[in-house]
């Protein structure tokens, strides 16, 4: 099977092939008739158990694009809400014969359980503080249009590293491509675990900004925080936002990312959110081209 878990089971060459069909399927959202027959004839479910506004209509865009039928599952109408369980869920799926599953489950590794339950193929849309693969392709596919070269390129994913799957998913593909990661944000956001996946950990902002090639903000995770938020939001703005102070020590063609929702005035102030640096909208532009290449090359290749 071809399902996609997460970016620990990729390869370089894997993460390259994706990259260059991405490319392909960009140019053709970009004309004037933006879609093809490729899936014609398959289904895509998209089952959210988790809010989503990129991930959801990127993937539904993307299989439409690409002439596939695709159902949103709505999980607070389904019967999942009278108490039918993920693997029930799964096995009435299944026996709809459709091709491909879409999943976001706030539990790691839901994904992979209910793929056991199907013969379609499964893609991990955000599993828990797992992982959240197709963000990292889209974020370094977005980096790779860029010119950048990902060897010992330099890259700052700063925030809530703790609760964050796109932190796990980023770090995984950027080292394997060959880039140096700092993790920078307070101590009570990034465990000590972190130290063995091979990247540097920063508690001062200040001290690495202007030696970066790519800085990704990350939100505050609140619904994760449980009870207590160390330090406040209003603290976390000073010490690790970025403003418009900051924005002049960084490199001057340093790129500013960010997966998204953003908080506005707190992991970025109103203003930097728009600056010319940022290719925040170019992700979102870049995550309907690698949702396309993943359709696609999962697809095409489980037959
Ligand atoms: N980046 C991301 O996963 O955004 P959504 O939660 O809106 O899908």
């Amino acid at each position: 099977n071809r399902n996609l878990f997460g970016i620990k089971d990729l390869s370089v060459e894997d993460i390259m092939a994706i990259f260059e069909k991405a490319k392909e399927f960009k140019a053709l959202s970009r004309s004037k008739i933006k879609k093809n027959s490729l899936l014609r004839g398959k289904t895509v479910v998209n089952l959210f158990f988790e809010n989503s506004t990129r991930t959801r209509s990127s993937f539904e865009i993307a299989g439409k694009r690409l002439g596939a039928d695709v159902i949103n599952m709505s999980v607070s109408t389904s019967s999942i809400k009278k108490g039918e369980s993920l693997i029930d869920t799964a096995k009435t799926l299944d026996a709809m014969k459709a091709d491909l599953y879409v999943i976001r489950h706030s539990q790691a590794g839901a994904p992979k359980m209910f793929s056991k339950y199907v013969s379609g193929q499964v893609i991990n849309a955000g599993d828990g503080v797992h992982e959240h693969p197709t963000q990292a392709l889209l974020d370094g596919f977005t980096i790779y249009e860029t010119g950048k070269k990902f060897k010992d390129l330099n890259v700052a994913i700063i925030g809530d590293i703790l609760h964050s799957r796109v932190a796990r998913s980023d770090i995984y593909l950027l080292k394997k491509l060959g880039a140096n990661v700092t993790l920078v944000g307070p101590a009570t956001l990034i465990p000590d675990e972190f130290k063995s996946f091979g990247v540097e950990i920063e508690n001062n902002l200040d001290n690495i900004l202007g030696k970066m090639d790519v800085i990704n903000l990350l939100r505050i995770q609140l619904e994760r925080q449980g009870d207590s938020l160390f330090p406040s939001l209003d603290e976390y703005h000073n010490f690790f936002g970025l403003n418009d102070e900051r924005l002049k020590k960084m490199k001057e063609d340093a790129i500013i990312m960010h997966p998204g929702p953003m908080n506005r005035g707190v992991e970025i102030s109103f203003d930097v959110a728009d600056c010319k640096q940022q290719v925040i909208l170019d992700q979102v532009e870049n995550g309907v081209a690698i949702r396309m290449a993943l359709l696609a090359l999962i697809i095409e290749g489980s037959e």
